[in-house]
């Protein structure tokens, strides 16, 4: 397998708005994520992933792009993102940036002149389709949905079409058939690659290319179809990524992350980071993103960890691409609630939980990346009305379910309580003190208990989640393990036990052996053939592999060698 600085990185993902407030006016920014180098440093990571921070109009908080060529002033100035990328490379820090190719905001220029007329010379760089009628009364081009529900098309009056927006109506689709919009692309994403970034993650990239406008058949309950795979994975979207690949990102030392997350099969994952396909690098897929029942539950008492299909999930992922393309290995992101909510027990089982689901994840094979607050176990925060939701999502699809069909809004709340990207949102809690540290301004979005789990009172104690995953990092970038970790062969053990996920890593006579008990009860390990060299990482005191594994308990033990 080729070496490559990428493969060797440990990540780190940055929600900007969210991480630290630098000039006191409640919104995070660069100056604050310059502020806090030196901690990203001490944590370990080599790589920072800066969500985006694009002039925005800031309906999906700067995934809605107005201008790809400047800062938002709620972030900063192009001159603190100069000063960002050289201070973290003065520290051995590569900085990625968001790249948003699917859709700009609808006060981008582009789509300013887009809507203005039918001939307008920038028509052509978004969707527009003419309506369907039914009984006389217009209807949409398709009866396709859209990820933050209703339709995925907007009509508009003025020249009588509707154009496709499979986020908000605030986000319209680029048209990739354009070749002028792949140009535009192309000169953007070079810009940026001369101003020394080190590679994108480019978002929502499953999405470029679009099915022909067939109405789905599927989800015959529902008036709009979240059939995504009418827009998702479709063939033609790896040619635009070798278009890319070919006219920019091969030009430069970058790395290439991309978001090909809903429902792309293992063999797309290849093909997208297959080296010779000259398309991405490695990929970030969803499969493991909602492996309890968190779509469908009411109360978050009624979340449980599906342990079979998380360990399906992520053996066919490590299996599935293993010697042929690459994988980013991640829990979750700032699309989803936060780790120890979603998988652990922040309530009885804090720290233990925490450090297990780091353990289980991060001796897998793949570039590592952490969401910022995982390091120390932030938990869901307690949203009470829908006042305390920030997400576009989260509010459109409230008045669409409360309002359109009717659904008890105390019920949407509680579900929404541990379903909402606001969660993954709330502010970095950096100390038990005003906004946890965050700003001394009202922040924009809520916070979670921050006088139980903050950076301060972890990052000084040796036993802290903290201090666990420092320990993880270091073991990935600096100890005799490095290369087992990070290019060992993968298998999975004791595929069929009820709650422990157990893999094993080989590289070179190495061979490590990863225990990881998903549940909050005691479990039988029941005889394992192999012994024990040396216990690597516990997050329980153990001397030996004991025969009961504890609640959340997990192990890393460098195995003896068969003789
Ligand atoms: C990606 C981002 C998400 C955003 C969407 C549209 O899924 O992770 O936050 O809302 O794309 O840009
Ligand atoms: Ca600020």
């Amino acid at each position: 397998m080729k070496k490559e600085w990428w493969k060797e990185a440990f990540g780190y993902q940055i929600y900007i708005r969210s991480f630290f407030d630098g000039n006191d006016d409640g919104i995070g920014d660069l100056p604050g994520i310059i502020e806090k180098l030196e901690y990203i440093k001490k944590l370990g990571v080599d790589l920072i992933w800066i969500c985006p921070f694009y002039e925005s109009p800031m309906d999906d908080n700067g995934y809605d792009v107005s201008d790809f060529y400047s800062v938002s002033k709620d972030y900063g100035t192009i001159g603190d993102i100069r000063t960002l990328i050289q201070r973290a490379h003065r520290l051995n820090i590569r900085v990625v940036i968001d790249l948003v190719l699917n859709h700009t905001s609808d006060e981008h220029p582009w789509f300013k002149e887009s809507r203005k007329s039918r001939d307008n010379p920038y028509r052509d760089y978004y969707i527009w389709q003419k309506p369907r009628y039914k009984d006389n009364v217009r209807i949409e081009p398709t009866n396709w949905a859209s990820f933050f529900g209703g339709s995925c098309w907007e009509y508009e009056a003025l020249t009588d079409e509707y154009y496709m927006k499979i986020f908000s109506k605030k986000m319209p689709d680029l048209n990739w058939k354009n070749p002028k919009v792949i140009d535009e692309i192309v000169k953007m994403a070079t810009w940026w690659c001369e101003m020394g970034v080190d590679g994108f993650r480019i978002d929502a990239v499953s999405h470029l290319a679009k099915a022909d406008f067939v109405d789905s058949t599927q989800y015959p309950d529902q008036e709009f179809k979240p059939e995504w795979g009418k827009f998702s994975n479709l063939p033609k979207l790896h040619d635009y990524l070798k278009i890319l690949n070919e006219r920019v990102f091969s030009k430069y030392d970058i790395v290439t992350i991309g978001e090909v997350g809903g429902n792309a099969p293992v063999k797309d994952g290849v093909n997208f980071t297959l080296p010779e396909n000259q398309e991405l690098d490695m990929v970030f897929n969803f499969d493991h993103n909602w492996c309890n029942n968190g779509w469908g539950a009411k109360s978050g008492s009624q979340l449980s960890t599906d342990v079979k299909r998380l360990k399906e999930v992520f053996n066919k992922w490590q299996k599935g691409l293993f010697g042929q393309g690459w994988n980013a290995i991640y829990w979750l992101n700032h699309d989803q609630p936060r780790l120890v909510s979603q998988y652990g027990d922040p309530e009885h089982y804090h720290v233990e939980s925490a450090k297990m689901l780091a353990t289980a994840l991060y001796f897998m094979w793949g570039t590592p990346f952490i969401y910022n607050g995982e390091e120390i176990g932030m938990s869901n925060p307690e949203f009470k009305s829908i006042e305390d939701f920030r997400d576009v999502s989260t509010i459109t699809q409230f008045h669409i379910n409360v309002e359109r069909y009717h659904q008890d809004p105390a019920e949407y709340i509680a579900a929404a309580s541990f379903s909402s990207r606001d969660n993954a949102r709330s502010l970095m809690q950096w100390r038990d003190a005003e906004n946890g540290g965050f700003s001394k301004a009202k922040p924009w979005n809520i916070i979670g208990d921050f006088h139980k789990i903050n950076v301060e009172s972890q990052i000084h104690d040796p036993d802290s989640i903290f201090s666990f995953y420092r320990k993880i990092i270091q073991l990935r970038k600096d100890s005799p393990y490095k290369d087992v970790i990070i290019y060992g062969k993968y298998d999975q053990i004791l595929a069929d036990h009820p709650q422990i996920y157990g893999y094993i890593r080989e590289y070179e006579n190495k061979r490590i052996l990863v225990l990881a008990n998903l549940l909050a009860k005691p479990t039988a390990l029941g005889n394992l053939p192999y012994r024990t060299k040396t216990i690597i990482l516990s997050n329980y005191i153990r001397k030996q592999v004991p025969d009961i594994m504890k609640p959340f308990e997990a192990m890393v033990l460098e195995l003896e060698e068969d003789k």
